[in-house]
């Protein structure tokens, strides 16, 4: 077999399922809670079911997001701890912005800035249970905790929707070919060579390939 025809395996079905889940329950959640936060947004009510739905349905969607979360970070956590590649590859991000890639360390399964879109997402994840359940019951709240969760709610979900944003921009348009890893599973040898070399390297060892 010639090495253009392999596929890598990237993701298992398993994986792209809670992937997938994340991402649907983070969208509804994101956009309904965006509606229920400013009236400037209220229009957004509109697509994901009306003002008076989305009052009874975003916290379930936050909810089922978390418990996503958990299940991502069950599984995916130990493979993200930086190693001290990664240390020195977070040291420079203006080459990895710019192409430079020769200038970089190599990646494993996960590069640097994908294991750091992790903690940031299971950091504001727990967050936004938190101060959300907070705001889903109010008056069985102190009233410190529920001023606590009126700045904190919002200020997570800014920095988790920014951080999905950029993540869906690497995903999509500035990583080519990252979706097909995502929605079917596998990855050309060229791509896991160049992206995640450590990564590809483990494969071919195990392939028993030069
Ligand atoms: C909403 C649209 C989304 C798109 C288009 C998208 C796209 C992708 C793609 C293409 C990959 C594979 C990258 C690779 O093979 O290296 C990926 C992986 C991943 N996604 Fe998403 N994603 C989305 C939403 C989310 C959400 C809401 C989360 C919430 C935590 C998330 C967390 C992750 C994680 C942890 C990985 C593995 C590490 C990484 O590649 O960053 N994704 N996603």
């Amino acid at each position: 077999m010639k090495l253009d025809e392999i596929r890598i395996p990237r993701f298992d079905a398993y994986e792209r399922v809670m992937h997938w889940m994340a991402a649907l329950s983070f969208v509804y959640a994101a956009l309904t809670g965006l509606a229920l936060w400013t009236p400037v947004l209220y229009w957004l009510a509109s697509l994901s079911g009306g003002g008076f739905v989305i009052r009874g349905t975003h916290p379930w969607s936050g909810v089922l997001f978390s418990v996503v979360i958990g299940w991502m970070y069950r599984r995916w956590a130990k493979t993200m701890y930086l190693d001290a590649d990664d240390r020195v590859w977070l040291t420079r991000l203006d080459k990895y912005a710019t192409h430079q890639h020769g200038a970089l360390p190599p990646s494993g399964r996960f590069n640097a800035g994908q294991k750091m879109l992790f903690w940031s997402q299971v950091a504001t994840g727990l967050l936004l249970l938190v101060s959300g359940v907070v705001l889903w019951f109010p008056e069985e709240m102190p009233r410190g905790l529920r001023l606590a969760a009126i700045a904190a709610h919002p200020l997570a979900a800014i920095g988790s929707i920014g951080g999905i944003l950029v993540h869906i921009y690497m995903g999509t348009a500035a990583v080519p070919h990252s979706m097909r890893a995502i929605l079917r599973g596998w990855v050309s040898p060229e791509w896991a060579r160049f992206h995640h070399p450590k990564w590809y390297k483990v494969w071919r060892d195990s392939a028993n390939l030069r």
